[in-house]
């Protein structure tokens, strides 16, 4: 498919007014997306696990405007109240996605949102929050459309929020998403995430990721701005090439359950990521001296106790802890024990792997 397939040909029906209302999952990249081209095109294909708890829910309602003014007409309110510097980022995002759901100009829209892990957190809600203000747009062209079937919705959903934000387009559908074009795996795309099509061994089903919040601030350099410092990054064609690479690898891990050639997998491509970030020009780190301490403290208790508890990051300073659920006991006295004491005010949230966003 290319991008000329999601504009859409005609609407069957017209509508005057509603309101619609979607709960999208946050995910974890487990093979990263770094680095991007124009239009939002990965540099390399990366695949997460869709998450469950950590999520965004936001409804938008709709009214036909009555004249024919220019410009997009919406308001923002986040966790209850008018939130103005949200604004610029979805007029942008609107601005992105005209072309593919014209209609979003002949409506005043108002956009409430609320993301379930606590505001500044630390936590990523670009890829929830594009996730569910996509699919209510949807919602919107569905109800225009109504022949659309339910593939092809969730399709342009993913199209749209990567429009958004990357890694928003695989925050549509579980539980787990492969997104960028990759030899290897029929189906896939740069322009939208899909489900992975391979076996993948029951361990995999209800993995469980508790994220140690290390540091809730404001990250010091916005992933968008790291995206565009692997242009010219002496690593770059290397370590895109191995994500490739790295996703080949991955297929007879998730089939056959191999949690230590996964753990190794998954943290090494946690350390390249923000090996990248250390290599840029200019240079950064987002690890704090918490975030080492805890990923030594990791590979010191699964040493000593060989139980499969690993880590992966995003780009920021906290620690995404990933175990399966036969050791889910022994993994949280663990945190509580050692690794709750780097986390912000002792905060930590657990989530498990989850099975997409919903209709609310
Ligand atoms: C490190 O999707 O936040 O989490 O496309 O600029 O919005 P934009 O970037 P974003 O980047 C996510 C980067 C990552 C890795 C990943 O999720 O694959």
């Amino acid at each position: 498919m290319t991008e000329k397939d999601f504009q859409p040909k005609h609407y069957s029906l017209t509508l005057e007014e509603g309101r619609v209302n979607w709960k999208a999952p946050s995910n974890i990249a487990l093979v990263k997306y770094w680095g991007k081209h124009a239009d939002q095109i990965p540099a390399n294909p990366s695949i997460s696990f869709t998450l469950d708890a950590c999520a965004t829910t936001t409804s938008v309602t709709y009214k036909k405007r009555s004249s024919t003014k220019t410009g997009f007409s919406f308001d923002l309110i986040f966790e209850g109240k008018p939130k103005a510097d949200f604004k610029p980022k979805i007029q942008t995002f609107f601005e992105r996605i005209e072309r593919y759901v014209p209609f979003i100009k002949d409506y005043d829209l108002v956009i409430e949102t609320s993301n379930s892990f606590p505001h500044s957190s630390g936590i990523a809600s670009s890829a929830s929050g594009m996730a569910a203000l996509s699919l209510c747009v949807m919602d919107i062209e569905k109800q225009l459309n109504p022949e659309m079937t339910k593939d092809q919705f969730s399709r342009k959903a993913s199209f749209l929020a990567r429009l958004g934000s990357g890694s928003a387009c695989r925050s549509i559908e579980g539980d787990l998403i492969a997104w960028g074009a990759h030899e290897e795996i029929p189906g896939s795309s740069n322009l939208y995430g899909i489900k992975y099509p391979f076996e993948v061994h029951p361990t995999f089903k209800n993995y469980h990721d508790t994220i140690l919040l290390v540091h809730k601030g404001q990250k010091q350099v916005s992933s968008t701005v790291g995206h565009n410092l692997m242009k010219g990054h002496p690593f770059a064609e290397e370590r895109f090439q191995q994500a490739h690479h790295n996703l080949d690898r991955l297929r007879p891990i998730l089939a056959d359950g191999n949690l230590d050639e996964f753990m190794a997998l998954v943290e090494s491509e946690a350390l390249t990521l923000h090996a990248m970030m250390m290599t840029s020009t200019p240079y950064f780190i987002l690890m704090k001296p918490g975030t080492l301490e805890i990923i030594n403290k990791i590979w010191e208790f699964r040493k000593e106790t060989g139980i499969s508890v690993c880590f992966t990051l995003d780009a920021g300073a906290n620690v995404h802890v990933l175990y399966p659920e036969s050791v889910k006991e022994e993994a949280i006295q663990f945190i509580q024990d050692e690794l709750v004491v780097y986390c912000e005010n002792g905060h930590y949230l657990c989530d498990q792997i989850g099975s997409g966003a919903r209709k609310l």
